[in-house]
Formats: structure tokens, C-alpha cells, sequence
């Protein structure tokens, strides 16, 4: 009975860790479940090696069982058995059979990795500039003359042409059910191509350890039909940025105070437009805050007043030396840029 419970132990320890493994069936960030064309190939050549490793498992381990059966000790064996060294042939096949399987394992990869990288020759494909910072990203449509952070919109079924920079040092940009990961790296431009086949919303991450706030730098991929993507062009081409009631107006007003050195939001006759921080032009649209906070007010004001206890290292300052009434008015102001 006391023999058996190891075995229990092990079975639980087993399944825990399956569970682990398939992060409790969460599809948005499943790399197995792909959406999109270069997901389909990177799982394409995630799923050879899994089939090359299981084959080298298989041969390896029905040989040494052979061994292990055909060659035990039995009585009146001699000990220490005969002393053998060298095999010329087993030499040669162990040299040159994974020589074959790393061949059979590089083509594929080599070529897709450059097809990814190559510029798509669709006529209608977008092209989107991609920059990461400590601990954000900026996206830039440089044929259609707008930029947005954090939330990266693309249409359905077009493919999109992506150019990735830092501003700073090396992230890694990845959005699990569509592809990557891609490195950012300071003063080079890398390039992939991603398309997203069906409508939704899919997380993208970090994938590069780049300091105190990687963990939260996320961002999302947002692919909606032609029409609907269409309709988001024009409303950060026309965004409504002016305050919507006299609250409002007074929150513009704390903005072009202390927020406008670092963030632009366009349309709103402000005189300077801030670089070093996420363009909020049409915040009000957005899904989340900083990456990672649902968008309403309870978390923009919890944000605004101490942002580096909610993502460590962020450059965004703390603004709790506003009064109630500024915050409220900056918040109001916010949450209406539509
Ligand atoms: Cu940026 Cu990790």
C-alpha cells in the first residue's frame, strides 16, 4: 500500500504541470492556436522539432533498453566484462545522422525566418513603424500620417509590413496568436510581416527582459474588418480632443500644464506636442491604460497618482500633488478624447 503513494504523488505532480503547460486553456496568448499567417508558419516549425525531438527520443530510448534487457548481468557472467573502445561505424553514424536532422531542422527555418523579414509584395499591404521604450510602444502608419500607442490596429486578412525600432534598449515584440518574437534593437530596423485571419483582439508582450517594468509592457493587436479600421483611421485623422463640457475644459487646462512636455494628442490646438511619452490621442477609444489596466476612471486616477508602484521604472511621474477637483478635470478631460 506505502508503495504506491510515490506513484500518486508523481500523477498529481504530472497533471500540474500539463495544466501549467497549456496556461489553463487561455487562447489569447496560445502560440498553438494561431490566427494569423506567420503564427501558422512558426507553428509549422515549432511542431518539426517537436516530431525530430520525439523521433531521436524514440530511437534512443528503445536502444538503451535493448541494452539495458539484452546485455543485464546473469550468473557466471565475468565481471568486469570485456573492455571494448571504439566503433568506427556507430562513430559515423552518430556524427552524421543529427548532421541530417539539423539540415532537415535549419532549411525550413532559415527560409521562413527571411520570408517573415521580407518586405510583403501585396500592392495593399500597411506598413507601421513600430517603437519600443522603457516601458511602451509607439505605433506609427507612415502612409496614412498617424501614429497611436499601445494599441496596434490593423485590418483583417491585409498584411502587415512591421519595421521594429528602440528608442532606448532591446525589447522583443510578440503577439503570441499572431507571431513574433521580433527584437527591437537600438539603431537597427528589423522587419516581419503579420496578417491576423479573423477579427479580435490579441495580447501582445515584451519578450525581452529590459528592465523593472518589462513585465507590464504590453500591448494589444486589435484587427477589425476594412470598414471598421477604416473608421478608426479617420477618427485619429479627426479625433474629437476638444474638452466636452466645462470640467473638461478645465482638465485640458491641468494637461497643458504638466502632461504636454511628454504626450501629444492631436487636434487640440495645444502648441507643443510631446515625444517621449504615449500619444493619447483618442485615449477615451482605448482598451487599457499603460498596457495593462482596464480604461476607466478609478484605474486612470490610481495610474495618475502613483504610477510607479502600478509599473516599476516607468518614467511617467507621479501627479497626487493635484488637488480633487484637478483630477477630476484632467480624468474627465482624458476619458473624453474619442
Ligand atoms: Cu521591453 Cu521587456
Amino acid at each position: 500500500m506505502s508503495r504506491r503513494k510515490p506513484l500518486w504523488r508523481m500523477f498529481f505532480a504530472l497533471m500540474a504541470m500539463v495544466l501549467l503547460m497549456t496556461g489553463c486553456g487561455d487562447k489569447t496568448m496560445n502560440i498553438f492556436e494561431p490566427k494569423g499567417t506567420a503564427g501558422e508558419q512558426q507553428l509549422d516549425l515549432v511542431m518539426l522539432s517537436v516530431y525530430i525531438m520525439l523521433f531521436v527520443f524514440a530511437v534512443v530510448i528503445s536502444i538503451y533498453v535493448y541494452v539495458l534487457v539484452r546485455y543485464r548481468q546473469r550468473p557466471g557472467d565475468d565481471a568486469p566484462p570485456k573492455q571494448v573502445e571504439g566503433n568506427t561505424m556507430i562513430e559515423v553514424l552518430w556524427t552524421a545522422i543529427p548532421v541530417i536532422l539539423l539540415i532537415i531542422l535549419a532549411i525550413p527555418t532559415v527560409s521562413t525566418t527571411f520570408s517573415l523579414a521580407k518586405e510583403p509584395p501585396e500592392e495593399d499591404s500597411i506598413r507601421v513603424k513600430v517603437t519600443a521604450y522603457q516601458y511602451w510602444w509607439m505605433f506609427e502608419y507612415p502612409d496614412l500620417g498617424i501614429r497611436t500607442s499601445q494599441e496596434l490596429h490593423i485590418p483583417v486578412g491585409k498584411k502587415v509590413f512591421l519595421e521594429l525600432e528602440s528608442k532606448d534598449v532591446i525589447h522583443s515584440f510578440w503577439v503570441p496568436n499572431l507571431g513574433g518574437k521580433t527584437d527591437t534593437i537600438p539603431g537597427k530596423t528589423n522587419t516581419m510581416t503579420l496578417d491576423a485571419k479573423e477579427p479580435g483582439v490579441y495580447e501582445g508582450r515584451c519578450a525581452e527582459l529590459c528592465g523593472a517594468g518589462h513585465a507590464l509592457m504590453n500591448f494589444r493587436v486589435i484587427a477589425e474588418e476594412q470598414e471598421d479600421f477604416d473608421k478608426w483611421v479617420a477618427s485619429i485623422k479627426n479625433p474629437k480632443s476638444q474638452p466636452v463640457n466645462a470640467l473638461a475644459k478645465e482638465g485640458q487646462e491641468v494637461f497643458s500644464q504638466n502632461c504636454m512636455g511628454c504626450h501629444a494628442i492631436e487636434g487640440a490646438d495645444m502648441k507643443v506636442k510631446g515625444d517621449k511619452a504615449p500619444d493619447l490621442t483618442g485615449f477615451g477609444n482605448r482598451t487599457t491604460i499603460a498596457g495593462f489596466l482596464p480604461n476607466d476612471k478609478e484605474s486612470l486616477v490610481r495610474w495618475l497618482e502613483d504610477p510607479q508602484s502600478l509599473k516599476p521604472g516607468t518614467e511617467m511621474p507621479a501627479y497626487n500633488h493635484l488637488d480633487d477637483k484637478k483630477m477630476d478635470a484632467l480624468v474627465e478631460y482624458l476619458t473624453n478624447l474619442k
